[in-house]
């Protein structure tokens, strides 16, 4: 097992990467100190991992509430929070009764926001069991719901206490599920750190094929390099935003397509090839790199054109993103692999021809 830290001072918490944490009783119990718990999880994930974790913690003298949900992106949304809430009240959840989330992204979200609002706060764990929340989602605190309009726009920054990554859990995740995470592992090459894009270009067959030691290796990097954008700007006043290489495109893109037709992760992928061309248009990346990024994308088999909703939609939809800032819209761009920046001196003409260029007929 490998530990890491988010490091924000008094609200510092470790994120355990390694295979078998769901039996680790020694990792939760410390952080259960009312031996009482809700367990937030889904209708897939609770048949695969509900039972062994509960008897583990029930074995221990822990009261565990289970509360299961239904899957989907096209859950994530106000009425599933309110089941949260609901089960929570209904059985008279105090301030000391911590959430665990175990599940995807979707789970981790809303259970996070759950926890943030709940009382006015409780204590939350992050159990991430897709690749996507292993190196993405469960770290940094971002906690939140979709709304009609737009991709995550209601939440709350509200840090875990602990994050435990059991990578013995992507052995029944879907191939699809797991190329949409290899998106978000990719993502941290391209803004920030050039040797693990070139590793990712070595091992990508490797992460395919769920080779433990690769898995452990990129799962560690990736979030290595969140923690770190993280412990330096919680907030994202500044530098957390290179985070969301590809996701102006992305959100987008699963907003148009309505949630959970195209998986995050595939949006980002394409939404990511749109940056990167955006980026060439402007003259601060080759053909070359355009072209070796798209490759890397490809071999893990993700969708590297987004789906043609028009160039007016696309507009629409990416003026209601989060960096948009005076009306203005805001996009992470690349100066070169391995060295992301946000830029808003982007122009139409510019953004309005990578649109064309960059979505196919669905
Ligand atoms: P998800 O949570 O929908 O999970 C994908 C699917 O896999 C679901 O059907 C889920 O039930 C299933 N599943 C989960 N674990 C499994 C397992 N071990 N075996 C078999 N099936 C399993 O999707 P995701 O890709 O994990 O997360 C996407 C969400 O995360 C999006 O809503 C996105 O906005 C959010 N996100 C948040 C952040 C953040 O910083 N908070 C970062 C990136 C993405
Ligand atoms: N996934 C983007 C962020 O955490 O900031």
């Amino acid at each position: 097992m490998q530990t890491l830290t988010v490091g924000l001072a008094d609200r510092s918490y470790p994120i355990h990467i390694g295979n078998g944490l769901l039996g680790r009783a020694d990792l939760l119990l410390p952080h259960l100190p009312h031996k009482r718990v809700a367990i937030v999880t889904n209708t897939m994930v609770a048949p695969l991992y509900l039972e062994p974790l509960s008897s583990m913690l029930q074995y221990h003298g822990v009261d565990v509430l289970p509360i299961i949900l239904p899957d989907g992106e096209e859950y994530k949304n106000a009425a599933t929070l309110g089941l949260i809430y609901d089960a929570l009240l209904s059985s008279r959840c105090e301030r000391n009764t911590p959430l665990i989330a175990l599940g995807g992204g979707v789970i981790g979200d809303m259970t996070g926001y759950a926890a943030a609002t709940y009382l006015r706060g409780v204590p939350f764990i992050q159990i991430p069991t897709t690749l996507l929340a292993q190196v993405d989602s469960s770290v940094g605190g971002k906690t939140g719901i979709n709304h009609p309009l737009g991709k995550n726009m209601i939440g709350a920054f509200y840090q875990p206490q602990a994050v435990l990554a059991d990578i013995a859990t992507l052995n029944t995740l879907p191939d699809q599920e797991l190329r949409a995470g290899i998106a978000e592992v990719i993502k941290y090459g391209l803004i920030r750190d050039l040797p693990f894009f070139e590793w990712l270009e070595q091992n990508m067959e490797k992460l395919l094929a769920r080779d433990a030691q690769a898995l452990q290796y990129a799962i560690a990097r990736s979030c290595r390099n969140k923690a770190e954008v993280v412990g330096a700007d919680e907030r994202e006043s500044g530098e957390r935003a290179l985070l969301n290489l590809g996701h102006t495109f992305g959100h987008a893109i699963e907003t148009g397509m309505g949630y959970g037709v195209w998986l995050h992760g595939e949006g980002v992928a394409a939404g990511t090839i749109m940056a990167a061309e955006l980026s060439r248009r402007l003259g601060w990346i080759s053909a070359q790199d355009v072209a070796r990024t798209r490759h890397l994308f490809e071999r893990a088999g993700l969708p590297v054109a987004g789906p043609a909703l028009g160039v007016e939609k696309y507009l629409q939809l990416m003026g209601l993103d989060k960096k948009v800032l005076g009306g203005k819209m805001r996009f992470v761009l690349l100066k070169a692999i391995g060295h992301a920046v946000v830029s808003g001196d982007v122009p139409e003409d510019l953004l309005r021809q990578t649109l064309e260029a960059c979505c196919k007929n669905v």
